[in-house]
């Protein structure tokens, strides 16, 4: 039996993946036999409705000065975050009297819209590294971990902020609760919180099982946030699902009873009871869908090995960590992989040991068949590729399920 980190009640979990490197954890040969792991189980609460993982490593293991996701990596991300941006200018009528907070801004890629508008902001990043990329765009951030005891800090040096935003960070931190007072202390009354994270009705609908990793300890739905804010005083008031990232949510919270609620928070509400997801049999059949995944990718992986084919993959992400961990996909099968982040380029993948080259290898490589770990950008991908991979190389993609183009 574990605890439910939102709500203390007690569940036993649906999915085991076995023992998992941090998925960002790139490394130098030298570094490979001293890999740290932990043991990857994923429960449902069906108290509170949360689904979360049982044991997460120390967030120093995960976040610090060598991390190794930058977000300006993607041009879809770019313009998506820069749409947010406007977004929210319009929501909050924002202009230079206002006051703008992201948690987790990495490289700045969404605060250099308010910065460009002149919009009064401030980055919480504990990664130096990317940090650094934003400070040097111009943007003032703060190198910790945002919590209650930081929106104390933060309080005193600056007046209440307008918007709080943060994407795909919330669902990375376990002392969630702490990160929701934090909120609650900084929101001015009129103010909004906005974050959006994978959303677990689309991980569920498409079986993308790699969305569970070591730095997504939660998997949110309008339910289970709806539960934490109200703990809080807050109050979900609107719900936008989004595209990025294989299928996001958008969610808005504000003061309990100071803004209108939308009605799309209801709606998806009643969707998420109509599709179980406040059941455990719902879980109980994403794990069998997985296995069924790994049986068809394996199978196809070792079918085009016996043939003598070359396979490659295309993106180093952290979601392919638990792809090639939980189906045991080694060199042996897939040769390299390819990606554009200097970071990663020329070192061992977590766990598989998959040698990272650098994307300019890419072509001339002259692969038969092309595993593609970062399916979420496949439309920006497979465009930018279509010329080199014509008619005779072929993509292979596992989310939904198996497939080759
Ligand atoms: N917002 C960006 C980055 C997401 S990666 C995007 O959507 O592309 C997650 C980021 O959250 C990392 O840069 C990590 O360093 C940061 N992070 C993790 N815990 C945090 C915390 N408690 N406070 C602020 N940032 C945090
Ligand atoms: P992403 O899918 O955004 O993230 P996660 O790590 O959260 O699973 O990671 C994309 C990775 O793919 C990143 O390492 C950069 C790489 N990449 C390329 O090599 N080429 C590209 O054209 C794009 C869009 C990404």
């Amino acid at each position: 039996m574990s605890k439910c980190l939102i709500c203390s009640d007690n569940f036993n979990p649906f999915v085991d993946f076995g023992n998992m490197p941090i998925a960002n954890a790139f490394s130098l040969k030298e570094e490979l036999f001293n890999e740290y792991t932990f043991a990857m189980k994923v429960g449902f609460c069906e108290n509170c409705n949360m689904v979360q993982l049982v044991e997460q490593p120390d967030r120093e293991k995960m976040f610090h000065e060598n991390y190794a996701f930058f977000s300006s990596t993607s041009n879809y991300m770019i313009n998506h975050f820069n749409d947010f941006a406007s977004s929210v200018i319009s929501l909050q009528n924002l202009n230079e009297n206002s006051f703008v907070l992201e948690v987790g801004c990495n490289d700045g890629i969404m605060l250099q819209s308010f910065l460009s508008n002149k919009i009064p902001c401030l980055g919480i990043e504990p990664s130096q590294n990317v940090a650094n990329v934003a400070m040097e765009k111009g943007i003032e951030v703060i190198t910790e971990f945002f919590d209650q005891p930081l929106a104390q800090h933060i309080s005193k040096i600056h007046q209440k902020a307008d918007a709080i935003l943060s994407a795909n960070v919330m669902c990375h931190i376990p002392y969630i609760h702490s990160i929701y007072d934090g909120v609650k202390t900084l929101l001015k009354d009129d103010g909004v919180f906005i974050f959006e994270d994978p959303y677990l009705g689309e991980i569920i609908e498409k079986t993308s099982f790699d969305q569970i990793y070591d730095e997504h300890v939660f998997l949110f739905s309008a339910l289970s946030i709806s539960y934490l804010a109200n703990v809080h005083d807050l109050e979900l008031v609107n719900v936008e699902p989004q595209i990025t990232h294989g299928g996001s949510m958008r969610y808005t919270i504000a003061h309990k009873g100071l803004k209108k609620v939308s009605k799309n928070v209801n709606r998806l509400i009643e969707k998420e009871k109509a599709i179980g997801l406040d059941k455990k049999l719902a879980y109980m059949s994403f794990t069998k869908s997985v296995d069924k995944i790994k049986d068809d990718l394996i199978g196809l992986l070792t079918r085009l090995k016996n043939e003598g084919k070359k396979v490659v993959a295309y993106g180093a992400t952290s979601k392919s960590t638990t792809v090639t961990n939980y189906f045991g996909i080694t060199p042996d099968l897939v040769d390299c992989i390819y990606d554009t982040t200097p970071i990663k380029q020329n070192k061992y993948s977590p766990g598989a040991h998959i040698p990272v080259l650098p994307y300019s290898q890419f072509r001339e490589s002259n692969p038969d068949y092309v595993l593609l770990f970062a399916w979420n950008h496949a439309e920006e991908i497979m465009k930018k590729e279509s010329d080199y991979m014509g008619k005779k190389r072929h993509w292979i993609t596992y989310i939904p399920d198996v497939k080759v183009s």
